[in-house]
C-alpha cells in the first residue's frame, strides 16, 4: 500500500513554510520561502498577497520535489496563516487591489481612538471578544476600501471600491482565505480567523451586521465561515493547476489557534505560548467564552466538523522575537543564536529593562502609543546585558500574560507547552520557567503551528480517527524547571512592570 501524507502549508508574517506530516506526526517534508516586508511609512507594514501566493506554490512544490513525494500522496491540505492581516482582491481577476495591510500596521490607530471616543470599545468587546485596535482586520478593510486608490487603476472599472464590493466584484479575506480562494476557487474561511477580524460575533457564529454598518464593509466581500476542520471540505486544488492533482483543502486555522490544536490542548484549562515575531499565549476554555477583565482577548480556539466551537482566551504580545531581530539590525548580535551566549556570559541585566514597544503594546496593555524603552542603563552598561534585557523581556512579557489568564480563568497554570522558533534557545527557555515559577514542557515536533493545521485536515478526511490518537502523537523533547529562587524572579519582575510605566507614559506625551 502506498504511504500517503498530510500537507501543510503555514503562511506567516515572514515567511511561508510548507511541511508534509506523516500518520505520527513526523515531518517528511519541509520547504521555507521568505517574503518581503514593505514598510511605506512609520508605523505601516504591507505584504505583497500575489508574492505570498507565488512563494505558496514554490515552497509546495519544492518540498514535495525535494522528498521525492508525488502531490497525489497528500491525503488532505491544510492551510494555517499569519492572522488578522487583510487582502482585497478582485472577483474577476483575482488580482488584489492593494498590498495586504499587516497585523502590526497601526495606519487605523486614529479610527481606533475614534472608537474609544465614542464609548464603543466595550460594545465591540460584547460582539467580538476583541479589544478595540488597529491590529484586526475591520479598520485594515474600512481603509482598503477608502484608500486603495493607487492600484485602483489596475482594476478594470473607475467605480469606487466600496460600490464594487456591494455588487460582489470585490472580495475580502484573511490570508487562508486568499490562499483558500487560490487553491480551489472558493471563497471560504475559517471560524478562527473569522474571529480575528473584529467584524465577526464569536456569540451567534456571525458575520456581525452592526459591526458592518459600523465599519462601512458590505456584507457581499466576506467569505463563508467553515469549521476550522471540515468534512465537507473547502475544495479541491485544481488537478490542472500547480500541483497537477486535486488535493482535498479540508482544514484552515489561524497560525496561534493551529499551534494550540498541535500542542494537542484540546481541553479546557490546556494552555501553550509560542515564540515566533510575537508571542501568543492561549488557554483552551472549552464551550464556553470567558470575558476578560485584565486584558486578555475571548476568541475561537477551534471548531471541528459537526462540533460546537472550542473558545480561548489569548494574550497576544506583539513584539518578542522581533526584539532579537532588533537587536540583529543595530548591529548588537550578528544572528539570534549568539543570544544565549551573550546573556549567559553576565549574571544579570544589572538593572537595565528593554521594553519593546515597537508597535506599541498588546495584552495586557493595549496601547498603540506606548513606544519601546531601555532604562536603567549606566556608563558600565554593555552590549551583553542589553542583550540579556531583550531576551528578559520575552520571558517578563510572558509573565504578565499568565498572571491576566490566571485571573480572568481562575485556572492556575502548572505547566506550559512552548513553541515556536525561540524555543530552540533552551537558555531563553530555561529564563521563562524561572520568571513564572513553573515548569515548561517543549515538545519533540516545535513546527506545532503546520502540525496543527495538517491534525485539522486529516481528521476532515479521516487520515487521523479522532483526536485521541493525535495525543498519543505528542512527545516531549525537554522539560525546564525553575532554578531561580522565586524571590528574585518577584523582585525582577516588579522592575520590569516600572520600565513597563515608563514606555506607556511615552504615549501619554
Ligand atoms: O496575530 C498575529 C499572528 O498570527 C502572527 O503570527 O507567527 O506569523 O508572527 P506569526
Amino acid at each position: 500500500m502506498t504511504t500517503t501524507y498530510v500537507g501543510s502549508i503555514d503562511q506567516g508574517t515572514t515567511g511561508t513554510r510548507f511541511i508534509a506530516f506523516d500518520h505520527s506526526g513526523r515531518i517528511v517534508a519541509n520547504a521555507y520561502e521568505r517574503h518581503e516586508q514593505i514598510y511605506p511609512e512609520p508605523g505601516w507594514v504591507e505584504h505583497d498577497p500575489v508574492e505570498i501566493w507565488e512563494n505558496t506554490q514554490a515552497v509546495v512544490e519544492r518540498g514535495l520535489r525535494e522528498a521525492s513525494i508525488e502531490a497525489e500522496r497528500l491525503d488532505a491540505l491544510g492551510i494555517t496563516n499569519q492572522r488578522e492581516t487583510t487582502v482585497v482582491w478582485d472577483a474577476d481577476s483575482g488580482r488584489p487591489v492593494h498590498n495586504a495591510l499587516v497585523w502590526q500596521d497601526r495606519r487605523t490607530t486614529d479610527r481606533v481612538e475614534e472608537l474609544e471616543s465614542a464609548d464603543k470599545v466595550e460594545w465591540i468587546r460584547g460582539k467580538t471578544g476583541l479589544e478595540a485596535d488597529a491590529y484586526f482586520s475591520a479598520t485594515k478593510t474600512e481603509w482598503l476600501l477608502d484608500n486603495a486608490e493607487p492600484l485602483k487603476m489596475q482594476s478594470r472599472r473607475d467605480d469606487d471600491l466600496r460600490s464594487r464590493a456591494e455588487a460582489g466584484e470585490l472580495l475580502m479575506g484573511t490570508v487562508d482565505a486568499w490562499l483558500i480562494y487560490n487553491l480551489t476557487g472558493n471563497h471560504v474561511t475559517d471560524v478562527t480567523n473569522a474571529s480575528r477580524t473584529m467584524l465577526y460575533n464569536i456569540h451567534e457564529l456571525a458575520w456581525d451586521d452592526d459591526l458592518l454598518a459600523e465599519f462601512d464593509v458590505p456584507a457581499e466581500m466576506l467569505p463563508e465561515v467553515r469549521p476550522s476542520s471540515d468534512e465537507a471540505l473547502y475544495g479541491h486544488t485544481d488537478p490542472e493547476g500547480f500541483l497537477g492533482a486535486a488535493v482535498p483543502v479540508a482544514g484552515a486555522l489561524g497560525d496561534q489557534q493551529a499551534a494550540l490544536f498541535g500542542q494537542t490542548c484540546f481541553d479546557g484549562g490546556d494552555a501553550k505560548n509560542t515564540y515566533g515575531t510575537g508571542s501568543f499565549y492561549l488557554m483552551n476554555t472549552g464551550t464556553e467564552a470567558v470575558d476578560s477583565d485584565h486584558g486578555l482577548l475571548t476568541t475561537i480556539g477551534f471548531q471541528l466538523s459537526g462540533e460546537p466551537v472550542q473558545y480561548a482566551l489569548e494574550g497576544s504580545i506583539f513584539i518578542t522575537g522581533a526584539a532579537i531581530e532588533w537587536l540583529e539590525d543595530v548591529d548588537l548580535i550578528n544572528n539570534a543564536a549568539q543570544t544565549a551566549e551573550l546573556a549567559r556570559s553576565v549574571e544579570s541585566t544589572d538593572g537595565v529593562y528593554l521594553v519593546p514597544a515597537f508597535t506599541g503594546l498588546g495584552a495586557p496593555h493595549w496601547d498603540g502609543r506606548a513606544r519601546g524603552t531601555i532604562v536603567g542603563m549606566t556608563r558600565g552598561t554593555r552590549k551583553e546585558h542589553i542583550v540579556r534585557a531583550a531576551l528578559e523581556s520575552i520571558a517578563y512579557q510572558t509573565r504578565d500574560v499568565a498572571e491576566a489568564m490566571e485571573a480572568d480563568s481562575g485556572i492556575e497554570t502548572t505547566s506550559l507547552r512552548v513553541d515556536g522558533g525561540a524555543v530552540k534557545n533552551s537558555f531563553l527557555c530555561q529564563l521563562q520557567s524561572d520568571v513564572l515559577g513553573i515548569e515548561i514542557a517543549r515538545p519533540q515536533v516545535d513546527e506545532t503551528t503546520a502540525l496543527g493545521a495538517a491534525y485539522a485536515a486529516g481528521l476532515a478526511v479521516g487520515y487521523w480517527g479522532s483526536v485521541d490518537e493525535l495525543r498519543d502523537n505528542w512527545q516531549i523533547d525537554r522539560e525546564f524547571a525553575p532554578e531561580m529562587p522565586a524571590a528574585t524572579a518577584d523582585r525582577r519582575y516588579g522592575r520590569w512592570g516600572d520600565a513597563v510605566e515608563r514606555s506607556l507614559d511615552w504615549a501619554r506625551e
